[in-house]
């Protein structure tokens, strides 16, 4: 028998993701909604999102083996291979799954056209509208839709793009007029927003690609903050403190000796480093909660520990909860886009991030 784990673990609050698919459909009220659930659900694991997100209208992802998991658990609706297939052996699977699949290049409709199957493919036809990464040039969109179009082995022909600014002060604008002009006699389902794209731009869609947003993160943050946007956080990743030391005057903390205090000050040592998924790139003053209450991180993240202060937290000490984002007790919240911030990046890749070594359950927030 194992001793006791390190106290580290990570929540996924499937009620939240349900309340934020909620979100989606509220700001797209004429559209359906794909989850979106590639890289394991932006980390938070297929099995257990599924629980949170069967309200979906479909299910947007990249690999085969996560639309396998998908079927395995009983889902039978649309699941849309947003990169297309790999490979042309890739297609037998789309068949035998039922998956549909994005085409956003001219060798995979050679494919499709030397495919056999019996049922047809229903296919989402990508246009590179301006983000220059995947998708048809606007010039060559409509000879490859009318090529689509003939294959006995294609069903029904759905138009696609994705925008590069919805988030921010570029916008739209100069990716839809692109999509317009291009399409607007094609028939056929849209499909264009993207978080972004759905919270800040009412753009008519007939089918939404809602990610970050279901996984409770704001797509535009700092401008605007998940309270903001209605939106609960999905997953928190909390520890333990495992010790407290007691800093005079000039002493140090931490590799590099990167934060000296100024003051007599306590600090705890929690059980979460970098080798967790928490990021290195925090530097002092990252916001943390220990018992709920608001602190911030003191010197340099370890591989497996990391420093706070606990000046403002006189009673806290070994045990003490550490919320190091997501839900913390008595209804506390760190936005996990705090964090991210203060490392430099964005909360999509702290939840794709959080190491395997890190025990992951559903579990409603503390
Ligand atoms: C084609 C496509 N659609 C939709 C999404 C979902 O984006 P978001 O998580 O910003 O909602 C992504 C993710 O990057 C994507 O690549």
């Amino acid at each position: 028998m194992p001793g006791m784990p390190r106290p580290i673990q990570a929540l996924v609050h499937c009620e939240a993701l349900t309340h934020n698919l909620g979100r989606a459909r509220a700001a797209a009220p004429d559209a359906r909604v794909w989850a979106v659930v590639k890289a394991n659900a932006y980390g938070h694991g297929i099995e257990r999102a599924f629980a949170g997100l069967r309200g979906a209208d479909g299910f947007a992802l990249l690999d085969l083996e996560e639309a396998q998991r998908l079927r395995a658990l009983d889902w039978r609706g649309p699941i849309l291979l947003l990169e297309g297939v790999f490979e042309p052996r890739d297609l037998e699977t789309c068949s035998r799954l039922g998956l549909w699949h994005v085409v956003h290049c001219s060798e995979q409709i050679d494919w499709l056209a030397a495919h056999k199957t019996q049922a047809p493919h229903r296919v989402f036809l990508k246009m590179n509208s301006g983000m220059n990464r995947l998708g048809f040039a606007p010039a060559a969109y409509r000879s490859a839709w009318a090529r689509l179009n003939a294959l006995p082995q294609v069903d029904e022909v759905s138009l696609m793009t994705h925008f590069s600014d919805a988030d921010g002060a570029r916008g739209v604008a100069h990716q839809l007029s692109v999509f317009d002009a291009t399409t607007h006699d094609l028939p056929g389902e849209r499909s264009l927003s993207n978080s972004a794209a759905v919270l800040r731009h009412g753009i008519k869609n007939d089918w939404v690609r809602a990610g970050i947003l279901v996984y409770g993160s704001a797509p535009d943050f700092p401008e605007q903050d998940i309270a903001h946007w209605g939106l609960q956080p999905t997953m928190t990743l909390r520890s333990r403190l495992i010790a407290t030391q007691m800093l005079q005057p000039g002493d140090t903390v931490g590799y590099g000796s990167r934060y000296t205090a100024a003051q007599a000050q306590r600090i705890g040592i929690v059980a979460c480093g970098y080798a967790d998924g928490y990021p290195r790139h925090c530097g002092t003053g990252t916001p943390v909660l220990v018992d709920g209450q608001r602190t911030g991180t003191v010197g340099r993240v370890s591989m497996d520990m990391l420093a706070v202060d606990l000046n403002p937290l006189p009673h806290a000490g070994i045990g003490s909860e550490v919320t190091l984002w997501g839900c913390g007790p008595q209804g506390a919240i760190l936005p996990i886009d705090e964090v991210a911030q203060a490392a430099g990046t964005i909360g999509y890749e702290l939840m794709c991030a959080v190491a395997a070594r890190v025990p992951m359950h559903v579990g409603t927030a503390p």
